[in-house]
């Protein structure tokens, strides 16, 4: 069966990840070739919806770290079964904004590696991204980002260095399965498209219809 390509986008929160996932989603379009806009948390499931609640801090309540690695697992399954590996299976290309590394980058602040792997184990039997490009930008520029596009405060907004650490260590052991390319996001926004449009043709093209 021909199968479509599965691209996930991951970085820190003021990354630049998802103005470069609407980069090239816009140059996909551009060429014609038709890709499913995903992103995670999911957003048109109840799981995604109440996980997004919880990091925005909407109940003014916090969830414990291992409930919400359970979550973000389950939210996960979830979105795979029903949107993304049924299109994908069918022939049609998926870009994700954050997948699976965000859970071992963010949930790794408080779980083991081995527990977030367990929680997740469902789903890398399922599917895993034929590519994830991981853009790496400087905590303190994302911090500055966050702070002049966002109001509110979300539950990591302030953990940046701690977490790009985390990205380095589950890139680290998950480089393989997940095929990680490290893009350096300090560069200029079109070098920065550039990079990712030449990691991410071959796919495109390998699987175009
Ligand atoms: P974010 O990418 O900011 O969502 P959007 O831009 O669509 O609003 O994701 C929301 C938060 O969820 C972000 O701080 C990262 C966090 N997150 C995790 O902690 N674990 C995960 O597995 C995922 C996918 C996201």
């Amino acid at each position: 069966m021909k199968k479509g390509a599965f691209i996930a986008f991951e970085g820190l929160d003021g990354s630049g990840k998802t103005t470069q996932f609407n980069a090239i989603m816009d140059k996909l379009s551009k060429l014609n070739i038709t890709c499913k806009e995903e992103r995670e948390p999911s957003d048109h499931n109840p799981i995604g919806l109440m996980i997004r609640d919880i990091v925005k801090g909407t109940h003014g309540i916090a969830v414990s770290p291992i409930s919400l690695a359970k979550l973000f697992s389950v939210d996960r399954y979830e979105h795979v079964v029903n949107d993304i590996k049924p299109f994908i299976d069918n022939g049609g290309h998926v870009l994700i904004d954050r997948y699976i590394v965000s859970s071992f980058a963010y949930q790794g602040l408080s779980c083991s590696f081995d527990e977030i792997y367990f929680y997740n184990k469902d789903v890398i039997k399922l599917l895993m991204p034929d590519l994830t490009i991981f853009i790496d930008t400087a905590p303190a520029i994302c911090l500055d980002r966050i702070n002049k596009t966002r109001i509110e405060k979300e539950l990591f907004d302030d953990k940046g260095i701690a977490l790009q650490q985390k990205y380095y260590e589950a890139i680290d052991k998950l480089k393989h399965d997940a095929n990680i390319l490290t893009i350096d996001g300090n560069q200029p926004l079109d070098l920065i498209t550039n990079e990712i449009w030449k990691a991410i043709e071959p796919y495109m093209c390998r699987y175009q219809q």
